[in-house]
């Protein structure tokens, strides 16, 4: 890792990527925000991830999507973030939103994994000390255990919020009737939900269904994860299996058995859409998850700067036609 002095783009927030308002909170969160989930961990490039994170700041992405489990091994992006953060960004934290997230398995026996009040304090202190901070500014239950009730797990967000711990809740792929409870519960608690964090892409889009429009009607924000399915919505996988892409990893969330022929000829068909439209398959892809207005941020995972500027510049072009929309439409079902 670098040991010279990051001095952050003055110009920042002129040239930004821009910010929605989260749901109906005054909170403002950066339409492409950055995801540590792959790529920053033990076993990746530390150099490299050390030059996102100011590549992003530099451009306005002010919002950085953590989890207890993230990295390789589990807490090494948090640890490999919180180095960061101490050495060139602690004159920045107020700029800065960091969230992070316990709900699946982190460490060994019964406290480790679910939504007890157990597991999820604990896990939130580690994650503190790894990212060496006083509070996160979300603090999301990452996903929803049926083996506790809800009023445990809601009462803890709740409490790590009233202790200081985090300024905000959120939640994360909850089925749509026991979101709308959190969302009650956590209203009765004082601490109403800022966010919920799903997955969204042209080949993911079950959430259309219930639970953008719930977060909408109880003006709760929502941000959308893998963007890209995970780099198959990109030109990358179309001739086959490049060395150093996610699926190659052993240690890598997608499988290469994902990359059938069909999704590959989906892909195929959604790269000449793009090519059409001047942007990548990827900047496409971008800018469809952010195409409804009630998306306030899209998660993005990349492993280069490289990556992450293309990502940036697909925000140049946000708007669809109603046919370019019914054409990938038909591809992503
Ligand atoms: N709440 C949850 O349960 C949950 C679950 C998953 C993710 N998340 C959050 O969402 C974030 C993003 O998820 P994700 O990493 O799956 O997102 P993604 O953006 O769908 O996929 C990221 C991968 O896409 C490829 N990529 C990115 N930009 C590219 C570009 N311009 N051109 C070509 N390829 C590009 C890279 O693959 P290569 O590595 O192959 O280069 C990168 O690693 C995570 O970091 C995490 O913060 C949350």
């Amino acid at each position: 890792m670098s040991h010279s002095n990051y001095t952050p783009n003055p110009n920042r927030y002129h040239d930004s990527v821009g910010y929605r308002n989260c749901g109906k909170s005054g909170l403002k969160l950066p339409l492409l925000s950055l995801g540590l989930w792959h790529n920053f961990g033990e076993v990746d490039d530390a150099e490299e991830a050390e030059k996102m994170l100011y590549f992003a700041f530099d451009h306005g992405i002010t919002h950085f999507d953590l989890a207890n489990n993230y990295g390789t091994p589990f807490g090494s992006a948090e640890k490999n973030f919180g180095k960061i953060l101490k050495d060139q960004f602690s004159s920045y934290r107020d700029e800065m939103i960091i969230s992070t997230k316990a709900g699946h398995e982190m460490w060994e026996g019964p406290y480790g994994d679910g939504g007890s009040r157990k597991y999820l304090i604990a896990s939130l202190h580690q994650s503190l000390k790894r990212m060496k901070l006083d509070y996160v500014d979300i603090f999301y239950s990452h996903r929803y255990d049926p083996a506790t009730p809800l009023e445990e797990t809601m009462g803890a967000l709740s409490d790590m919020v009233k202790q200081g711990k985090a300024l905000y809740v959120g939640i994360s792929k909850y089925p749509e009737e026991k979101a709308r409870e959190a969302y009650r519960i956590l209203q009765e608690n004082g601490t109403p939900c800022l966010i919920f964090q799903g997955k969204y892409n042209i080949f993911t889009r079950e959430i259309e269904q219930e639970v953008l429009p719930l977060a909408n009607e109880q003006g709760v924000g929502f941000i959308a994860f893998s963007p890209l399915a995970q780099g198959m919505l990109s030109n990358k996988y179309l001739n086959g299996i490049p060395e150093n892409s996610r699926a190659a990893h052993s240690y890598g969330f997608l499988q290469k058995n994902q990359i059938t022929p069909e999704v590959v000829a989906k892909i195929s068909k959604l790269n000449d859409i793009a090519e059409q439209r001047g942007q990548t398959l990827a900047q496409m892809a971008l800018a469809w998850s952010l195409h409804k207005p009630e998306v306030n941020s899209v998660i993005v995972g990349t492993s280069s700067v490289k990556q992450l500027q293309d990502n940036v510049d697909a925000l140049k072009n946000l708007s669809f036609s109603d046919d370019e929309l019914w054409r990938i439409g038909e591809l992503g079902v």
